[in-house]
């Protein structure tokens, strides 16, 4: 595997392989992997000739008060990782790499349709951040496929548009959410959790869980659903941030036009802010 820290070196460094006609898949991360992310790293082996991963933690969709100074940053096992995966190609951009001349001037991609809502209520200007860093990621690596997990539902619809509406020819695959056994879905932030807090996380895809059940069985007064929800969450000591049953294409409320129900969900158990989703065919 070939790490590169520059977005010229990794041009370069593609373009030999693009001009022999080998496709290329692209796996966004911010590091510390785990099963997740190295599900979308097979994924990505199946689409293309040559897979490349970037680790970059992003700090222009990190809120003043979130923890970018603490992300967690693996990279020695991170690499090993990829390796075994058969990942060809790392990009590891330091941040002026990205943002040469900061981020404050930088221009910046905003797809405020979907970014509004949900996580993006209690997290403002993140999905900016998120749109702003994947094209420039997308812009340098230019792949004919990149690969995004489904357990970040909302960043990736907003990701899907944002390709869709600046006519990138890129395919945008979603991959579905690895869980632990016992439901919680991995995540990176999941290593901020004591534990005690680690017993009671599976509750937040418990009790999605249990929506899901109930709109499966016709229950269909969705504020009592969510209400109902929120006050579970609460009650087995998570913070409900929000917890909204939607339309997965618009992240709107359900119409008679739905097709897939997606519902979204976000809770803090101390500092740590855990996120899930599940969806269900309605029509
Ligand atoms: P990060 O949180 O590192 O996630 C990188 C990719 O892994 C995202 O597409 C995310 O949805 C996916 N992923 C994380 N946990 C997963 C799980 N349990 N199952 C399946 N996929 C999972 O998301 C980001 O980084 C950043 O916002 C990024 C897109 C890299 C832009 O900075």
């Amino acid at each position: 595997m070939k790490t590169y820290s520059t977005a010229a070196a990794l041009r370069a460094a593609l373009n030999s392989g693009k001009r022999a006609g080998k496709t290329v898949a692209f796996v966004p991360t911010m590091g510390n992997l785990h099963e997740g992310h190295l599900r979308l790293v097979r994924r990505a082996r199946q689409h293309a000739d040559i897979v490349v991963v970037s680790i970059f933690v992003n700090p222009l969709q990190f809120g003043a008060n979130e923890d970018l100074s603490n992300y967690p940053r693996t990279l020695a096992a991170d690499k090993e990782k990829l390796f075994a995966e058969g990942a060809q190609f790392l990009f590891l951009p330091q941040v002026d790499e990205i943002y040469p001349e900061g981020m404050d001037s930088h221009c910046k991609v905003s797809v405020p349709e979907l970014s509004n809502e949900h996580c993006g209520a209690s997290r403002p200007g993140h999905f900016t951040g998120v749109a702003t860093v994947v094209a420039k990621l997308l812009n340098i690596v230019q792949p004919d496929t990149a690969v995004f997990g489904e357990k970040d539902f909302q960043q990736l619809s907003v990701i899907r548009k944002m390709v869709r509406d600046l006519c990138m020819p890129i395919d945008v695959v979603g991959v579905a959410t690895a869980r632990a056994d016992d439901g919680l879905a991995l995540s990176s932030r999941n290593g901020y959790l004591n534990a005690e807090q680690r017993q009671i996380a599976p509750v937040l895809h418990k009790v999605l869980q249990e929506c899901r059940e109930a709109i499966a069985c016709g229950f269909d007064s969705y504020c009592k659903l969510e209400q109902h929800a929120k006050t579970s969450l609460n009650q087995a000591g998570l913070e409900a941030d929000y917890f909204s049953i939607c339309d997965s294409r618009t992240l709107r409320p359900v119409t008679a036009d739905t097709e897939e129900v997606v519902i979204l969900a976000a809770a803090k158990l101390g500092t740590t802010r855990l996120i899930d989703n599940v969806t269900l065919n309605v029509n």
